[in-house]
């Protein structure tokens, strides 16, 4: 059996040395080492030897294994290779192996996919448009905000309930995470004079349990306008036509009275539900609405607070959410999809 090892191995050597193509080369190869190659059939006759002899073949069989592989290798190398690249037809997939080794350079590359915005900055950025459309201008605050400006200057009593802990994010030095847009206001107020016309888009916090309706943060876009006889009536015309704009014409709007401590009167404004066309469904509570803003009259108290002559000026304010308006429109019934990163999802905007 040592001397059938030994023959093999010329034999292979002599094959390989007469082959002329990689084709070639691949069949002397199997001969020898494939599955049904002479090797293999060798050892096939192994276990029923002397231990002596199982042992001493074993060995010679794998080391034969190595250098027959060294020798297609060496057998390859040899090859003019430049006369074996093929003709690669378009779209037929082409791998360095498959051209045997030699890989095409004037191929067309693979495309890499391209990349977009975040949906939320795809409304973000929407809205915008939209506002600017109506002669507003886009302002932005710090996100870490000091309690003056978050509560004191928006005439928020110091018991109202959202300065508790569970409704603030609360830093050192009476800092905090600012838990609405409506800080803006105040900045802008406090360096302009009126007329002002703006709206601020941001991120806000609150410590509020994370579920599909509820995330620690979230965007809002903050809009104020003030000059002399602004009316309710401008603030309504104001927010129908971004909806008209935004979700098309059959949206409904509704305004709901309310309370916020920065305007007076205040109200909530619904939108009807774009998802079940206002029959009622999970998203509306089945009401047929949703609410999608918060609004009103600036409270004279806060044109106090920043200087402006509460005599003379009226204006509106109102914050709406972001991620509700994205889900309205898209149809998301959860808002941690936005936060989760995961490209499946964002991938369809
Ligand atoms: N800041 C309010 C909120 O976060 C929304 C709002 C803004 C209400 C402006 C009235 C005026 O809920």
């Amino acid at each position: 059996m040592q001397e059938q090892l030994v023959d093999l191995q010329n034999q292979a050597k002599n094959d390989l040395a007469k082959a002329k193509s990689l084709k070639e080369i691949e069949e002397v190869r199997t001969s020898y080492l494939g599955r049904k190659g002479a090797l293999n059939n060798i050892m096939k006759r192994i276990p029923g030897l002397s231990p002596e002899q199982k042992a001493l073949i074993g060995k010679l069989a794998n080391k034969l294994k190595v250098e027959i592989d060294r020798d297609v290798e060496e057998a390859i190398k040899r090859l003019d290779l430049t006369s074996e690249v093929p003709l690669v037809m378009k779209g037929e997939k082409t791998t360095a192996q498959d051209t045997g080794g030699v890989f095409d350079l004037t191929l067309p590359g693979k495309r890499k996919p391209y990349g977009h915005l975040h949906p939320i900055t795809q409304t973000i950025n929407e809205i915008k448009r939209i506002f600017c459309m109506l002669g507003f201008a886009v302002e932005y605050g710090p996100e870490v905000e000091q309690e003056y400006y978050n509560f004191d200057a928006l005439n928020v009593p110091q018991e109202h309930p959202s300065r508790e802990d569970f409704d603030t994010f609360y830093l050192d030095n009476k800092l905090l995470l600012r838990s609405q847009t409506s800080t803006v206001q105040i900045r802008i107020m406090e360096k302009k004079k009126p007329p002002v016309r703006m709206i601020a888009p941001g991120k806000v916090f609150r410590p509020d349990t994370v579920d599909a309706r509820h995330a620690s943060m979230f965007h809002q876009i903050e809009g104020l306008m003030v000059d002399e006889e602004v009316s309710f009536r401008d603030l309504k015309f104001v927010l129908t036509s971004f909806s008209e704009i935004y979700f098309g014409q059959d949206i409904k709007m509704r305004f709901r009275p309310s309370f916020f401590p920065f305007t007076e009167p205040s109200a909530e404004v619904d939108i009807s539900c774009s998802i079940c066309n206002a029959k009622g469904c999970s998203v509306c509570s089945y009401s047929g609405w949703v609410e999608v803003l918060g609004a009103g009259m600036v409270d004279p108290n806060v044109f106090e607070a920043v200087g402006y002559d509460p005599e003379k000026y009226t204006g509106f304010a109102f914050g709406l959410g972001v991620e509700r308006l994205t889900m309205l429109r898209y149809g998301i019934d959860d808002i941690r999809l936005f936060f989760e990163n995961d490209i499946r999802f964002l991938s369809q905007f």
